[in-house]
This record gives structure tokens, sequence and C-alpha cells, in this order.
């Protein structure tokens, strides 16, 4: 974990809010809640809910009634969540340990957050527990790099441009896209019946430069890495080059992106 002070992670986490967020998040927030099957009057927790994109959007569908819970490791996201959002009960805490009751909650839904955690199994074995009996346990877990050449094609630019170490880090949020594997996660975590349906969604950043900078300052430093100015220059420069073939005719850089959206009914 990285050694930022509160206001630093906090300005990272605006950056991934700005750039990231629109680019490749929001657009499963509604998927996901649609696959949720969330209604009106429940009580909903969003795991590593991060700036809080899906948990704005389960709000507007609870109402007044219901209620959302977003919890998240990053104290700098839960800040800039709780700023757009201060009527959402925003709590700090681990995936792996969450700081509810067993049973507190009608659906739990984790928007890209399962391959970050340490042990998987551990978190979706929480996520269960949290589940009151019934209820729908909803993920989203990105498609592998194979089926996303455009990343693939970004990650071999960090390779050349900086080092495998942190190309590995932005290849790492694609490590969990193998259908089987990802189904044995569940599994292993004692959960065999569930529906996997892989969706295709469309990246769009407004410029290659804006890309580059959605990693380098909108979750890069999260993870302790910290790139200068010039190596942003170098990466933008060769990046233009390698996504040539993604880039529209006004510069939006735009691509492909398949998502495993994974749900089960506890029983
Ligand atoms: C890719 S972001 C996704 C955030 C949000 N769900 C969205 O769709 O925008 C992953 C989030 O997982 C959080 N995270 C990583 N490890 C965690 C853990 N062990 N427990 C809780 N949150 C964690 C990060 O802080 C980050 O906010």
């Amino acid at each position: 974990m990285s050694e930022l002070n509160l206001q630093e992670l906090e300005k990272v986490a605006e950056t991934y809010e700005k750039l990231l967020a629109p680019a490749l998040f929001s657009e499963w927030a509604h998927r996901l809640a649609d696959a949720a099957e969330i209604r009106q009057g429940q009580h909903i927790l969003d795991v590593a809910c991060g700036t809080g994109i899906l948990a704005r959007v389960i709000a507007e569908r609870v109402g007044t009634d219901g209620s959302v819970s977003g919890v998240d490791a990053n104290p700098g996201m839960l800040a800039v969540a709780n700023r757009i959002a201060p009527e959402i009960e925003w709590r700090e805490g681990d995936a792996e340990a969450l700081p509810y009751e067993d049973a507190s909650f009608d659906a739990v839904l984790c928007q890209f957050g399962l391959m970050l955690f340490s042990s998987p199994k551990t978190a979706l074995q929480e996520m269960q527990r949290v589940l009151r009996p019934g209820g729908n346990l909803t993920t989203a877990v990105f498609g592998s790099l194979d089926d996303l050449p455009d990343y693939a094609a970004v990650a071999e630019v960090y390779e050349r441009v900086v080092n495998k170490s942190v190309a590995d880090a932005l290849r790492m949020p694609f490590s969990m896209g193998d259908r089987d594997a990802l189904a044995s996660v569940f599994a292993n975590a004692g959960i065999s019946s569930i529906k996997m349906e892989t969706e295709e969604g469309t990246a769009c950043f407004s410029s290659v430069r804006n890309m580059v900078l959605s990693d380098v300052k909108g979750w890069f430093p999260f993870a302790g890495i910290l790139l200068d100015e010039d190596t942003i220059e170098a990466i933008t420069e060769e990046a233009e080059i390698a996504l040539k073939a993604f880039q529209t005719s006004g510069g939006t850089v735009e691509f492909p992106v398949p998502v495993h959206i994974v749900t089960a009914t506890k029983s």
C-alpha cells in the first residue's frame, strides 16, 4: 500500500473520479444494479465502493425507504465519495473482514474489486456472511487482457518505457478474466450455484493523454507507483503510436471491454 497522506490519497481519488470512472467504470453501475435486481426499500452493501459510482445508482433505486452502505479500504476514495453523496453511509473497512453483522443486507455488490483483494475467496465468504438468505450477491470482473488488445498494448509501452513491475500493475485488474478460473474462485468460497454472463461495454477516453493520466495519476499512486513528468511524457508519446488503431478522428480512444457479471442467490 502507498505511503500517501489523506490529502494526497484524496487528490488521486479525484483524478480517478474525473478521468477513470467515466471512461471505464460508470456504465457498469446500472448494469450491475439491474443484475442484482435492486428494488425500492432494500438495504444494500457496495463492497470496494471507491468514489461511489455504484452506490449512488443504488441509492436512487432503493429510495428513501431503503439504504446503501459503501465500504472501501481507501480513505481518499471515501472522502471523495462522501463529498459527492454525503447522504450515503461510507465506511472504511477491509473486504476480507467486513465491519458488519451476519445477514445485514438484502443484496451485496462488488464492482471491479475482486481482482484487487489479497484473497478473493475470503472476500466472497465475507460478502456471503453479511448477506441475508435469499439475497443476491453480484460482482463484476474484467475479461482477460487477451480480449483487451488496447490495454495489452499500453502495458507493453509501460514495460518498454518504465519496467515490468509497473506494466504488471496495469495488467493486474485483468488477471481474473478466465471464466473457468473465476468460477473456481466462487466454488472454493463455497458458492457453487452461480450465473456468469459476459457482457461487452465500451471504454471511452477523451484522449490518449487522458487515458495515460487516468492510470498514472488516478490509481498508480495507490499502489506506490509515482512517475515523473518526463516519464509520463515518454509513455504518452509511445501510447499515441500503440493506440492508433483505437483512436477516432476526434482524438478519443474507444474500445470494447468484456466484463463478467457473476450473480449468486444465498440459500
Ligand atoms: C477499481 S476500484 C473500483 C471502485 C468502484 N467499485 C468503482 O466501480 O468505481 C477498486 C476499489 O477497491 C478498493 N479495495 C482494494 N482492496 C480492498 C480491500 N481489501 N478492501 C476494501 N476495498 C478494497 C480500492 O480502494 C478501490 O477503491
